[in-house]
């Protein structure tokens, strides 16, 4: 099932989410599964289980978007265990179609979380797959990519996203397929 994704500024975006605490599940194999789904419809590099209103420390992540079977990563209660370095590059999300702001992250960094089984799995990572780790562990926390931006440009994205809920062009949700027929959001 592909599901809609949460535009901001839902309040559940930037809630910290629980523990998985219960792995090897049907209902938590479906989840990931859906949840890899979603993305690549939604055309994104990760996906955090908030995006779609499942509060919980789950995300997926393929920086190849669906190319490359060997990119695929699921990471479950995940924390950065080792940062280094700085590099400041160009960065969306899901939840603010449209926006795309320059913003600095750790170079590198060192991941430990567990997998669907509940394994203990460590990520090293540098380049794109480092900072999508970075954003995704974030929404896990609550925290938003506009959050990293100085308060200005964290101001006119909300200003400009405002405006356009006012003038009816920002819904609640980025629809997936089973309601772009009938849905009155534009996207
Ligand atoms: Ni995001």
């Amino acid at each position: 099932m592909i599901y809609d994704v949460i535009r901001y500024p839902d309040p559940r975006l930037e809630t910290p989410c629980d523990p998985v605490e219960e792995f090897d599940t049907a209902e938590l194999k479906q989840l990931v599964a859906d949840m890899f789904d979603t993305m690549y419809y939604h055309k994104g590099v990760g996906l955090a289980a908030p995006q779609i209103g499942v509060m919980k420390q789950i995300a997926v992540l393929d920086v190849s978007l669906g190319e490359d079977p060997g990119q695929k990563i699921v990471i479950i209660n995940p924390k950065i265990a080792r940062q280094e370095g700085r590099i400041r590059e160009e960065e969306g999300c899901l939840c603010f179609p449209g926006f795309r702001e320059k913003i600095t992250r750790a170079a590198r960094v060192v991941v430990a979380a567990k997998d669907v089984s509940g394994m203990e799995i460590r990520i090293e990572a540098g380049d794109l797959l480092s900072r999508a780790l970075q954003h995704e562990i974030d929404h896990l926390n609550g925290i938003l990519f506009i959050r990293h931006m100085s308060a200005l440009k964290r101001d006119l994205i909300r200003r400009k996203i405002r405006k356009m809920i006012k003038a009816g062009e920002w819904g609640p949700v980025v629809p997936g397929p089973k309601r772009e027929e009938s849905s009155v959001v534009k996207a």
